[in-house]
């Protein structure tokens, strides 16, 4: 470890498995037990804080080092995780991040964190989990307990990582212990940060399970152990699949309602004093992010394998796919009839370029695409966010790189032929594009909300 942290190192060729689970459960109890995190993003990186607060030891692993080198500087890249956090955790020698992965000798679990993404042709994209299994491959020692904690379908644990892990002749649940246990990480949610929020955990066989339990309890408040991996990677997908098929409904809702003239943001907020049996989800512009516009795809490429078609979430996966399109027709449709202008002749402001309030990360968000169909249908599209300075290189919109946000002033908003509010950042002066915005399409209800009722909005 960096700066004279000391690891405990296994070295007990002999042992007996027991031995083994009882030595490293001892030193999950106790703290003393070195934790590497492999991927040190949205998920890993308050992870591996959360891990360096409760005492023990951390590295962090990362491909970038850009990265690695904040991290060691005390820096944050993350707009939630404080440069004081990161800086006090240097300072008491407890995090430590790297590029190199042959120190992941000198830790005794791993947990990875890596991104799964989908093809271009919307398939599961496992590359960089198999990478990283590639990479603890050969610094895999007796004694290690290696957790998957990126979101996949079920299966990936022990179809995927097992066989890499298993081929330098160690054996999954004999010499090393493997493990799922999804992570669960809701960035910019204040109300629940990692170690309050209940941890799954499955293991590939009992003595897995009871470490990867034993390492939890010490880091969360809560673990929740199920019976093997399959259920664990299982469990993700339920919550995101969940997720993304109650957005598609009120989406649905959405559009019906309006037809009939009922404002669906009312009938929600009523339906939802029902005290049992109802849960409230709200319409918008489309899913983004990284977990529930993608996620479902693990499960439906999956169920292939077993001739099994996943036609409800696929069906949901259309209708939020649509949405940005739908806001697009509805606000050609407000232009021409409010203004008499056409969309191809128009300047559009959308608000909010990130995919959901008050973070920064624009990951498959929907506004990058309304940009572009407002772009394709002839109009011109500008974008504010105040957490996003600059459109980054993305796989899927490379044309729209490099715009900056604009300024949101009162001269600016007159520019502008349209405001379309796609993500209700609570930093934005929404007064000020009430009193000054000749149309404001609103996706989010936000002005609705805050009793900024006006003439010129319209909830798309
Ligand atoms: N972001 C979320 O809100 C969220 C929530 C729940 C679950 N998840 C899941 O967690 C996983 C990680 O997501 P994320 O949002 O943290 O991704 P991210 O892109 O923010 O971070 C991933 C990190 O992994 C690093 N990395 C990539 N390949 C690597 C390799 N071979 N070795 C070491 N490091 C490597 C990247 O440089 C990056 O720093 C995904 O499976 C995601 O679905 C994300």
């Amino acid at each position: 470890m960096d700066d004279g942290q000391k690891p405990i190192a296994y070295d007990s060729s002999d042992a007996t498995t027991a031995a083994w689970v009882a030595s490293l459960g001892e030193n999950f109890k106790t703290h003393r037990a070195a934790i590497g995190v492999i991927g040190l993003g949205y998920v890993g990186l308050p992870l591996a804080c959360t891990i360096a607060k409760k005492g023990f030891p951390v590295v962090g692993f990362d491909i970038d080092p850009i990265k690695v080198d904040l991290i060691n500087g005390g820096k944050s890249y993350i707009a939630y995780i404080g440069a004081d956090d990161i800086a006090e955790l240097r300072r008491t020698r407890r995090l430590a991040a790297t590029v190199d992965f042959a120190r992941l000798a000198d830790v005794d679990a791993v947990v990875i964190c890596v991104p799964t993404p989908l093809t271009r042709q919307r398939e599961p994209d496992l590359t960089f989990v198999t990478q990283t299994t590639e990479s603890i491959a050969p610094h895999l020692r007796r004694g290690h307990l290696v957790v998957l904690e990126s979101t996949t379908y079920p299966g990936t644990t022990s179809e995927v990582l097992r066989p890499i892990l298993e081929r330098g002749g160690l054996r999954s649940g004999r010499d090393f212990f493997l493990a799922y246990s999804p992570e669960r990480e809701d960035p910019g949610n204040t109300d629940f940060s990692t170690a309050v929020i209940p941890k799954v955990v499955g293991g590939d066989g009992p003595e897995a399970l009871r470490l990867a339990c034993a390492f939890y309890d010490e880091v969360v408040t809560r673990t929740v152990p199920v019976s093997s991996l399959e259920v664990a990677e299982a469990v993700k997908l339920t919550e995101n699949i969940f997720r993304s098929v109650n957005i598609a409904l009120v989406n649905e809702l959405k559009t019906v309602f309006d037809a009939m003239g009922i404002d669906v943001w009312e009938a929600i907020d009523a339906a939802k004093t029902k005290p049992f049996g109802y849960m409230p989800f709200y319409p918008g512009p489309g899913l983004g992010g990284h977990c529930v516009p993608i996620d479902p795809f693990y499960l439906t490429w999956k169920a292939r394998e077993y001739g099994v078609t996943t036609r409800f979430i696929e069906l949901a996966a259309e209708i939020n796919t649509a949405m940005p399109r739908r806001v697009v027709d509805e606000l050609a449709k407000a232009l021409d009839r409010r203004c008499g202008k056409a969309l191809s002749r128009s300047r559009i402001l959308i608000i909010g370029l990130a995919y959901k309030k008050n973070v920064p990360d624009i990951r498959e968000s929907p506004s990058l695409r309304l940009i572009e169909l407002i772009e394709e249908w002839g109009g011109k599209a500008e974008f504010h966010d105040p957490h996003v300075t600059e459109i980054p290189s993305t796989r899927e919109h490379m044309a729209i790189k490099g715009r900056r946000s604009v300024e949101l002033t009162e001269a600016a908003l007159k520019e502008f032929d349209a405001i379309v509010v796609a993500t209700d950042h609570d930093a934005i002066d929404y007064q000020t594009i009430a009193d000054h915005a000749p149309l404001i399409v609103d996706t989010r209800n936000v002005f609705g909300r805050l009793g900024l009722v006006r003439e010129t909005v319209v909830k798309a």
